[in-house]
């Protein structure tokens, strides 16, 4: 399948089974989720701070991405790579097509920029040149210094209509789905009823988009020290490892348990 294909065939479960999307950052671990069956595989600028131990994802660059991307990529998988455009490498379209260009170069077959109505315009650059986009609505992460802090979004009646109108705009400028973060459940819900391409919920409540992605390290447990309060872990990753090196260092010091 082309990455057109790909990004078609995820537009096209707006009407269908959900989507599940992960975040993945290397190589194994693209093949151990393709391998199980993940739709997506997003190669998010969260890399910044649950791989390379940044406070938040505004410290990421383009060769961050494009390394991960790369190794991502290597992976071959069934499932769709989505990278993400990191923090100023599309203030203007030029810009954003030229960076969408280097993403895809590395391996990744579709993009995702945060952000509505002010996005439009760059969205189409790229869309007009063939590479699909996703966006990213709600809470803005690439924002959080502004904001001062992880905020809920969709509170309103004015945050509603703003995210609507960011949505509508976005969606005109063709992007093929868009991932849904911290809105609230009952907004999430509602706005994704009304939609024409999937929402894909991040911290937006059980079954209230048309998907839902998690970041890796949540779903397995594997970054301790920062958990999101919506994070639902399936695994302890953290306490396995710890465990087994515990177990390493008496085989290697000899010592007879
Ligand atoms: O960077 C990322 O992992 C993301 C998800 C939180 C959706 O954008």
């Amino acid at each position: 399948m082309t990455a057109l294909q790909k990004a078609e065939s995820i537009r096209a479960r707006k009407a269908g089974l959900p989507i599940a999307a992960l975040t993945a950052y290397d190589y194994p671990s693209a093949r151990l989720l393709d391998e199980s069956g993940i739709d997506v595989l997003l190669v998010g600028d969260s890399l910044g701070m649950v791989v390379l131990g940044f406070p938040d994802t505004t410290h990421v660059t383009l060769d961050h991405m494009l390394h991960h991307i790369a190794a991502v990529a290597r992976a071959k998988p069934r499932a769709l790579i989505v990278g993400d455009f990191p923090i100023h490498t599309y203030d203007t379209p030029a810009q954003a097509l030229e960076t969408a260009r280097c993403l895809v170069a590395a391996g990744a077959e579709a993009v995702k920029l945060e952000g509505g109505t002010r996005q439009a315009e760059k969205i189409r650059a790229i869309t007009g040149a063939g590479i699909p986009v996703m966006g990213h609505l709600g809470m803005l992460p690439q924002r959080v210094r502004e904001e001062g802090g992880y905020r809920k979004k969709g509170k309103t009646p004015e945050q509603i209509e703003a995210i609507r109108e960011g949505a509508d705009s976005i969606i005109q400028a063709g992007v093929f789905a868009i991932v849904f973060e911290s809105i609230i459940p009952e907004t999430a819900r509602l706005l994704s009823q009304s939609l024409a391409v999937p929402t894909i919920g991040i911290g937006c409540g059980q079954s209230t988009c048309d998907g839902e992605v998690a970041v890796l390290t949540d779903l397995l447990g594997s970054y301790p020290w920062f958990v999101p309060p919506f994070a639902k872990p399936e695994a302890e990753v953290a306490s396995i490892t710890r465990a087994a090196v515990a177990s390493y260092i008496s085989r290697a010091q000899h010592i007879e348990s």
